[in-house]
């Protein structure tokens, strides 16, 4: 056999899935990799921190290298908005975006809308019309925020954003969201309580005075599930800072859907990889 002229007939090659995470994670990573190993594609991690990024080489330079050696999906975890097109602009793989600073991560608003819908019995996005979500917590600084606050208007839920100023600024009252600075009333008669993490690492200076006193205002206990919307299912996307966001009893209770969402996102991941695999058959073959 000659090198390089090697076909499919001869050698036998799965998709080739690639994690290229510059931010920690340990769900979304395990999560691509599980999804794409229950598809048979093979995955290999690249360790940003000891690669050539560290000796100084541009991110370009890394992304074309590493495409040469054909991977077929690179999926990218970045600090800072943007990095995804960046990547793409520099490889034939399907570049994923699995957070990119405080922009988007699309998987998560995907597997968020799945356990809602599941939850509800919903069978199309578009029956989420008219379902109440609060959001609660630090919408500026998250990208999960603004992934799923796109979805849910497209599907066209009633969505209500509750925190303080220097979490849900002005500007989102200005963009045409009803905006709740008191929890009480921004989660009372809710379908879905969605809180988010208090994202320290991407605030700059204080932004909150404490823990104790984001608790104290906007922290999900059970009793005020109880008193103002027993009804409602609660969803995180992790990691969650129990005592903060959220006490352990309302972690424990069963409308607290965080598990499935962690459940859901293999699944989500595989019908992403999927059908971009079927997407990219379907381009080498036309
Ligand atoms: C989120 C992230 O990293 O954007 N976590 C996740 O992917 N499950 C949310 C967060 O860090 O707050």
């Amino acid at each position: 056999m000659e090198f390089g002229s090697s076909t499919s007939s001869q050698v036998r090659r799965n998709a080739l899935v690639l994690t290229l995470f510059f931010e920690n994670s340990t769900r979304t990573r395990t999560s691509f990799e599980i999804a794409a190993r229950r598809l048979g594609m093979d995955t290999l991690n690249l360790e940003v921190n000891s690669s050539s990024l560290s000796k100084g080489e541009s991110l370009g330079d890394t992304i074309r290298t590493i495409s040469m050696m054909s991977p077929d999906f690179l999926v990218v975890r970045h600090q800072r908005a943007g990095t995804p097109e960046l990547v793409a602009a520099h490889t034939d793989a399907s570049v994923i975006n699995a957070g990119d600073g405080a922009r988007e991560h699309p998987t998560q608003a995907l597997l968020d809308a799945l356990t809602i819908r599941q939850h509800f019995g919903l069978n199309r996005l578009a029956d989420m019309r008219g379902l109440r979500i609060a959001m609660v917590g630090d919408v500026a600084h998250s990208r999960v925020a603004r992934s799923n606050l796109a979805l849910w208007s497209m599907a066209g839920a009633s969505v209500t954003l509750v925190g303080p100023k220097a979490f849900v600024p002005e500007g989102f009252s200005e963009l045409g969201w009803t905006v709740c600075r008191d929890l009480k009333s921004g989660i009372s008669g809710a379908d879905v309580v969605y809180a988010l993490r208090v994202q320290t690492e991407r605030q700059s200076g204080v932004m909150y005075p404490s823990s104790g006193e984001y608790r104290q205002h906007f922290g999900l206990t059970l009793d005020r599930l109880d008193l103002h919307c027993p009804g409602a299912v609660v969803l995180h996307p992790g990691p969650v800072n129990r005592g903060v966001e959220m006490d352990s009893q309302v972690m424990a209770d069963p409308r607290c859907l965080v598990e499935r969402q962690v459940a859901n996102g293999v699944w989500v991941r595989m019908a992403v990889l999927s059908v971009l695999d079927d997407a990219r058959r379907e381009m080498r073959r036309g």
